[in-house]
């Protein structure tokens, strides 16, 4: 079942009303999307754009299950029969080095990886979109993360901390991967736009 992009966008604000910035985050995370999807072929389009914006419905309190927000986002579409999409967002942004350090990486094993190029390109989405919604840099992303999760005592901060060190080198290869890909559409001189 091919997911409609209205679908997805409707499922997410209703699931994240409450969230403020996770919710401006997934608005630009999903209009990234939208603006990049030619990097991945027109078939995964759907995918890419319907898993950006549902990729953190997993922090809705309503959906909390394990506590780590791919699973139990990923849970959720599985139970719809979203089943692509549950797999994108049991494994968006490397998760799986959170969830292992978490303990819970027989879970995620339940979840098959997507292909490489669409995953890389939701993982670009999120690591270039700001906790509130606007265009940023890897590096930045990354700061801006690290100071979030810094400031907090809760031992779940410091094991999404650690995650974020060991993932590093293999976020900064999914954002470089896309951005080659999106400047080769640039080059080959594609009259449709990509913003
Ligand atoms: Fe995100």
């Amino acid at each position: 079942m091919v997911p409609t992009i209205a679908w997805a966008a409707e499922s997410a604000e209703e699931l994240l009303k409450d969230l403020g910035n996770r919710r401006a985050h997934v608005q630009g995370v999903a209009k990234r999307a939208i603006e990049i999807s030619r990097v991945v072929p027109p078939d995964d389009r759907p995918y890419l754009v319907a898993a950006a914006y549902l990729h953190d419905i997993g922090y809705a309190a309503v959906l909390r299950r394990t506590g780590l927000h791919q699973l139990d986002g990923a849970a959720h579409l599985r139970q719809l029969g979203r089943e692509r999409l549950a797999r994108l967002v049991a494994h968006h942004s490397e998760a799986r080095f959170e969830v292992e350090v978490r303990g819970a990486g027989h879970l995620l094993a339940d979840y098959e990886p997507d292909e490489q190029s669409v995953r890389d390109a939701l993982t670009y989405c999120d690591m270039t979109t700001s906790s509130t919604g606007t265009r940023t840099t890897l590096t930045s992303r990354l700061v801006e993360i690290e100071a979030r999760y810094g400031e907090s005592s809760e031992p779940a901060a410091r094991q999404i901390l650690v995650a974020l060190e060991r993932s590093l080198p293999h976020l900064k290869k999914a954002v470089e991967s896309t951005e080659r890909r999106i400047h080769a559409l640039l080059a080959s001189g594609s009259r449709e736009p990509m913003r």
